[in-house]
């Protein structure tokens, strides 16, 4: 989700009222994404990254998060959706993973879209603390090397149960992928728009889906194998 920033330079006002304006966007993706029957969702809030922005900005999207979450749970809830969080989320304040998790826990039971709110999220830490917990169970005889391969590792990283994107949506015309989910998009269609994320609707996430179906998808193989 990126151009919030440049979408309040645009319109004469501040970083923050960008942010602001991102999250009908979010609201209206996700009540798309329920409609057309989307079973996950992955949204990319806030990077490891961006905890180096000027203290000014984080204590707003802090804010604002706290602010989304009580204003959307109840919505949430009436459409069937879970939420679950994958980053290095002990960085959060505590107030920030209080709300989280209580809003978590309310739609626990909820049985339609699934929503991943990517906080405090990279891909290069997420990567580095597998490796860490695959060491720390080799080195207790949980696991020998030789057990390693691609299916174990995935059971260490934070989206362990959560099936690799098919389709990864950047907005805001940056061509870039900025340390998002590097070993699950590795067979990930890419879909680059112009558009700034607080004008983003569910219509642009279904234009996006249009495009995706008429991608062949080959995994390494043929388009005669992929007919076949
Ligand atoms: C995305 O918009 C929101 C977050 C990263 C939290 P930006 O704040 O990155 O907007 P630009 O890139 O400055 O336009
Ligand atoms: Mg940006």
């Amino acid at each position: 989700m990126d151009g919030n920033g440049r979408w309040a330079a645009r319109h004469g006002n501040t970083r923050t009222f960008g942010h602001e304006q991102g999250i009908e966007a979010v609201r209206s993706t996700v009540e798309g994404a329920g409609e057309i029957g989307i079973s996950w969702l992955t949204l990319f809030a806030f990077s490891t990254e961006n905890w180096s922005r000027p203290r000014e900005e984080v204590e707003a999207l802090m804010g604002l998060l706290v602010y989304a979450i009580e204003a959307e749970t109840d919505n949430l809830m009436k459409n069937n959706v879970t939420v679950r969080v994958i980053g290095d989320t002990g960085m959060l304040p505590g107030h920030v993973k209080e709300k989280l998790h209580s809003c978590i826990d309310r739609l626990k039971n909820n049985t339609g879209l699934k929503v991943v709110l990517a906080l405090s999220y990279s891909s290069k830490w997420e990567i580095t603390e597998a490796v860490r917990k695959i060491a720390a169970d080799a080195c207790a005889s949980k696991i020998s090397p030789a057990d390693i391969n691609s299916e174990l590792f995935e059971k260490y990283l934070s989206t362990a149960g959560i099936p690799d994107p098919e389709l990864l949506i950047r907005t805001s015309g940056e061509y870039r992928i900025s340390n998002f989910l590097l070993w699950q998009i590795a067979y990930s269609e890419l879909y680059f728009t112009e558009k700034l994320w607080p004008d983003f609707r569910k219509e642009d996430l279904f234009e996006a889906i249009a495009d995706f179906q008429c991608r062949e998808r080959r995994f390494g193989m043929t388009s005669e194998q992929i007919a076949g």
